[in-house]
């Protein structure tokens, strides 16, 4: 079985002291960072953009998992291809041309992955499976950290998993919103394999104890 992955998300940090907070992250055990972007547009708050994700790479050597709340898509994929990340995901709701801007992520040599809001359905990816290497399953809605995890988003990770399988299609799913440990146990069971953790990691009096709890919740 692939081992989990935890991806801390920095929107929890002091964004004041950002790089302090990547630096720490990757003490702490962090496989990625990861990076919401919120253009108060898709979704009301503004976070960063591309520029930040440029000055970070003097705080940490971690992949930066880009994840772009942003109304204009393939603009922002260009900014923060230019910048060097590891992966960007795109929302499947903010374009009508998904496959032309994960197409043009790949061309940039960087990981495409694409993001459901939790009432867009999994099946609508069916004839873009080969052309991603994530889907990010929100499981809460996008805004804002500390939400309370979406249940039935659960058989939503399943339902994929099977479809997967199916296409033999080799993308990872990422979960984002609302983990902690049984959130994680669940979706983990269900095939998620990358963890997004805001406030559990951030809010925990010792991070590196809560990146490791999360990441042991398969046995
Ligand atoms: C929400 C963001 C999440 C958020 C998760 O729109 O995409 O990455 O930071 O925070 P928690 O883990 O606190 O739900
Ligand atoms: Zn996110």
């Amino acid at each position: 079985m692939d081992s989990i992955k935890i991806a801390p998300s920095i929107l929890s940090a002091d964004f004041a002291r950002i790089g302090e907070a990547v630096a720490l992250m990757e003490r702490c055990g962090a496989d990625e960072i990861h990076f919401d972007v919120m253009d108060g547009n898709f979704v009301p708050p503004i976070t960063f953009g591309a520029a930040m994700a440029r000055d970070i790479r003097k705080y940490t050597g971690l992949p930066l998992d880009v994840h772009l709340m942003v109304a204009d898509p393939a603009e922002q994929a260009g900014q923060f291809a230019a910048v060097g990340v590891d992966y960007i995901t795109i929302h499947y709701e903010a374009t009508v041309h998904a496959h032309r801007v994960l197409a043009a992520i790949r061309a940039a040599g960087i990981k495409a992955g694409i993001a459901l809001n939790p009432a867009t359905p999994a099946e609508t990816l069916l004839d873009v499976l080969a052309d991603v290497d994530r889907v990010l399953v929100m499981t809460v809605n996008p805004g804002y950290g500390g939400q309370a995890f979406i249940p039935s988003m659960a058989r939503k990770i399943a339902r994929l998993s099977a479809m997967r399988a199916r296409a033999g299609a080799s993308f990872e799913i990422e979960v984002d919103g609302g983990m902690n440990v049984e959130t994680a146990r669940l979706v983990a069971e269900a095939g998620a394999r990358v963890i997004v953790a805001g406030s559990a990691v951030f809010g925990a009096e010792d991070p590196a104890r809560a990146i490791g709890e999360l990441r042991g919740v398969l046995p």
